[in-house]
């Protein structure tokens, strides 16, 4: 817990006699009611600080990951179906933290979010894009012609040119799929247009970051030495 004048200080609003003026001038609220005494303690993690309207974040940069179940879209609202959104638990929700790239609704595993816009550019950026493990079980089982294909760069049924990725047989149909781009619906229509089509996918590594035990529907901060590896 720490006091509102402290927590508004240190998000930057002002010095402490410019945050006394501006609380008293009831501009700033706590969970959504104005709030002008400046002794009064928040809880940072949990309860949202507004100034005009707009949400105060303390925190600077938080990457987030979550190990997604299937059902959930990605998307931070969707009339039909439940939203990744709604796994974050509380502490997140004032945060304003936004899906990295997307996972179907059916695909499982490794989902990162940020509040930093320009690391979610630069994970997405086509240019700059991660790559990306994912395990797959499939119909059919994958030979070395596959795994030739894909490293040559496929092209899917309606004239999609993939960039070269890695296809690793793990046993009869399973495979992992490593690829550098985020195409929709892309490893499925991969192994799909090879006539393997997938039954299961779950992403387990983006860049050096890998799920390692984190329970399904779960969430974790990564540490600062993790988010350097993404940069
Ligand atoms: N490729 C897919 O086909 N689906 C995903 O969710 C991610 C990659």
């Amino acid at each position: 817990m720490v006091r509102l004048d402290k927590f508004l200080c240190d998000c930057g609003v002002g010095t402490r006699s410019q945050v006394k003026d501006i609380l008293k001038s009831g501009r700033v609220s706590v969970d959504g009611k104005v709030e002008r005494d400046g002794s009064r303690k928040i809880d940072a993690d949990t309860q949202t600080v507004t100034l005009d309207g707009e949400s105060l974040n303390c925190r600077g940069r938080v990457v987030v990951m979550l190990n997604k179940p299937a059902g959930y879209v990605t998307a931070t609202e969707d009339k039909n179906d439940p939203t990744v959104m709604e796994l974050l638990p509380e502490a997140y929700k004032h945060l304003e933290l936004k899906p990295v790239g997307r996972l179907d609704k059916a695909t499982e595993g490794l989902l990162l979010f940020t509040n930093d816009g320009d690391l979610l550019h630069r994970l997405i950026s086509p240019k700059k894009e991660v790559p990306k493990r994912y395990y797959a079980r499939h119909e059919g089982a994958a030979g070395p012609e596959d795994i030739a294909a894909f490293a040559e760069g496929l092209v899917l049924g309606d004239g999609t040119k993939c960039l070269p990725a890695k296809l690793e047989i793990a046993g009869p149909g399973e495979s992992f799929v490593t690829v550098c781009e985020g195409k929709y619906h892309q490893v499925r229509r991969m192994l799909a247009c090879r006539g393997l089509p997938v039954t299961y996918l779950e992403r387990r590594q983006e860049g050096e970051i890998t799920l390692g035990d984190l329970p399904r529907g779960q969430v974790r901060e990564l540490t600062e030495a993790e988010i350097s590896t993404l940069l």
